[in-house]
């Protein structure tokens, strides 16, 4: 199996980066229930990540930016039966990283960006007919639409709708509150539990798609 999880970080300059919020928690309650399972993880972890005793079937690696998630995700996508994208990749990085600290200027700044790698797109189309790819989305509006038209576009086999209009759910929290859509069209609302609870119940339904 493949996992990705926590966020990343595109350098601006030496101290600076452009990131997000996410914690990487969802990604190793989910490394952590698929090895219970018995599975073999590579856990591609993005910077800040927790780190946390992990069983001996689960080989974290950990990565800073998009650029180097990616290289990772392409050299362990071939061997995993199973893909779930639970990272938050960053869009885009800035077209440049100074060598040296930026230092203030009177007015503002502009900086230029460029767009990362879609991983999740990319290994889209590297994909066997007996490999299942499991992707998040984060939506603030017309979710379930968004979430869908993801699913087909990108040939996914689940979804993991998370909305960041449910109290208790997404960034740094230990609960999550999302809904399952799969490639039948089917869909299942969780309610809000542990990120844990959460995990299992994906595990679940992966076990049923094999
Ligand atoms: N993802 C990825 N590579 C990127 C950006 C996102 O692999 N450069 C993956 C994430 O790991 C997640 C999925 O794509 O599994 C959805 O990410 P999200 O940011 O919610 O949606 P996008 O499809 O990027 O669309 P948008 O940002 O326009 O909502």
């Amino acid at each position: 199996m493949l996992i990705t999880a926590g966020p990343t970080y595109e350098a601006i300059d030496p101290v600076r980066f452009i990131g997000n919020h996410s914690t990487g928690k969802m990604g190793l309650s989910l490394a952590t229930a698929f090895a219970q399972e018995g599975a073999n993880v590579v856990l591609i972890c993005g910077p800040g990540v927790q780190q946390i005793a992990l069983p001996k079937n689960i080989i974290r690696i950990d990565v800073v930016a998009a650029a180097q998630m990616h290289q990772a995700c392409l050299k362990h996508f071939k061997q995993s039966d199973i893909t779930v994208m639970s990272a938050a990749v960053a869009d885009y990085r800035p077209a440049e990283m100074a060598s040296s600290k930026i230092k203030k200027k009177s007015n503002g700044l502009d900086l230029s960006l460029l767009k990362n790698a879609y991983i999740l797109h990319d290994l889209a189309t590297k994909k066997s007919a007996k490999q299942l790819l499991i992707g998040f989305a984060l939506e603030t509006d017309n979710e379930r639409h968004h979430a869908a038209e993801k699913l087909k576009r990108k040939n996914l086999d689940m979804i993991v709708l998370n909305s960041l209009n449910d109290k208790g759910a997404g960034f740094g929290t230990d609960t999550n509150k999302v809904t399952l859509l799969f490639k039948s069209k089917r869909t299942k609302a969780l309610p809000l539990m542990s990120k844990l609870d959460v995990a299992n119940e994906i595990v679940n339904e992966v076990i049923s798609l094999n």
